[in-house]
């Protein structure tokens, strides 16, 4: 594929993304069948001195919340990656980019994704996984450092590829690349899905390959195969996997009954009340998409800075209805899962390890 295809494509990505209902329709990401418990009367705290500040890539950020990668690789979208960096850097929090293979294509295009130029951020590079049997390991670096990017979220995407006319689906040997990036890099690498959802065996295959975090980029929020079908005009056969994946909150246990990493959830993270299940269900920080790129066309960095506000404010009104001072008391906090739930979890995932989990809930 040539450059400009790429590089045209992420436009494509974000203009259908703005103009679209590109959300899943029928799966949802099972968090609103899991219900955070109450930890008796909140006389211990009050919601001022809740405390939100957590640990991401060894430093602190003022909520568990980060803005997933999405975008850069055009002249017309560096701006929403770097009104993105301003909301994010003024919230406190961390950042994504998009795939930086346009980029690597064409290195006059780095300038779109380096917003540490401006603002100060933990940031995280993104190339897909169909890429790392493709750039040698001094590319991928060149392709990091360039953006003084602290660590390379590399994303998997079957389903979206699958979707596409002109996709690769060809993954065969990335589990080494991975590997090998991971040991050779000297920087954290994070293996992400884009809204399909990471399963327990692929987790596993993962921790073997040696790398430091996963985000389970599960659905429920923006779906990719509804996006691929607009832009396919037609062209694409995908129609019947249109509502496919495993939802975040499955995702994310799954990956939990497997690795013992660095785990964050992306897809479908709607409200603070979404971030508190995540993290009580084991997540280190969650990821937000699609919200903040419609934030940022309606409002610019404004935009995106008073969506993530809201959304801490919502976080730290729950964790002061759970009695939670802080994320650590929120990480232990129980919870109930719903017997619909319950049940698919049975089916995925072996008693033992399902029990670790579970007896953290009430039955
Ligand atoms: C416009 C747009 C572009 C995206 N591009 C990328 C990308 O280049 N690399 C990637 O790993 N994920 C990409 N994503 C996926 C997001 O990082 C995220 O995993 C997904 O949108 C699910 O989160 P959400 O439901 O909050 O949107 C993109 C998302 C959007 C909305």
């Amino acid at each position: 594929m040539s450059g400009d295809q790429t590089k045209s494509r992420k436009l494509e990505h974000v203009q259908l993304s703005l103009s679209r209902d590109v959300q899943f329709k029928t799966l949802t990401t099972l968090f609103e069948q899991v219900d955070l418990l109450p930890n008796g009367s909140p006389e211990k705290i009050n919601i001022s001195s809740v405390r939100t500040g957590t640990k991401f890539l060894g430093k602190m950020i003022n909520a568990p919340i980060f803005a997933s990668g999405m975008t850069g690789g055009h002249e017309q979208v560096a701006k929403i990656n770097f009104d993105i960096a301003e909301g994010i850097s003024e919230a406190g929090l961390a950042m994504g980019v998009g795939s930086q293979r346009a980029m690597i294509e064409d290195p006059s295009l780095a300038y779109t994704y380096d917003v540490k130029k401006e603002h100060d951020l933990i940031l995280m590079g993104n190339l897909g996984a169909a890429q790392t049997t493709k750039y040698s390991i001094d590319k991928i670096d060149g392709m990091v450092s360039g953006i003084e990017a602290d660590a390379l979220c590399i994303h998997t995407n079957p389903g979206q590829e699958a979707a596409q006319p002109e996709g690769n689906i060809d993954f065969r040997g990335v589990t080494s690349a991975i590997s090998e990036i991971s040991s050779k890099l000297g920087k954290p690498v994070i293996v992400k899905e884009v809204g399909n959802g990471i399963s327990r065996d692929v987790a596993l295959r993962l921790r073997n390959a040696g790398i430091y975090g996963i985000d389970a980029g599960g659905s429920g929020g923006t779906n990719w195969i509804a996006i691929e079908l607009y832009r396919s005009k037609g062209k694409s056969n995908a129609e019947i996997f249109k509502e496919w994946g495993i939802p975040t909150a499955q995702s994310l246990i799954e990956i939990k009954s497997s690795f013992d990493g660095f785990v964050t959830a992306t897809g479908g993270i709607r409200s603070g009340k979404d971030v508190a299940k995540a993290v009580a269900l084991g997540a280190d920080a969650c990821g937000i998409g699609m919200p903040l790129v419609q934030a940022q066309s309606k409002a610019g960095a404004t935009g995106v800075h008073d969506y993530l506000t809201n959304i801490i404010e919502e976080l730290k009104a729950e964790m002061a209805r759970l009695n939670c001072r802080n994320i650590e008391d929120l990480k232990k906090i129980r919870f109930n899962i719903s017997p619909y739930f319950t049940d698919i979890l049975r089916q995925r995932i072996s008693e033992g390890k399902l029990n670790l989990l579970m007896n953290r809930t009430k039955h």
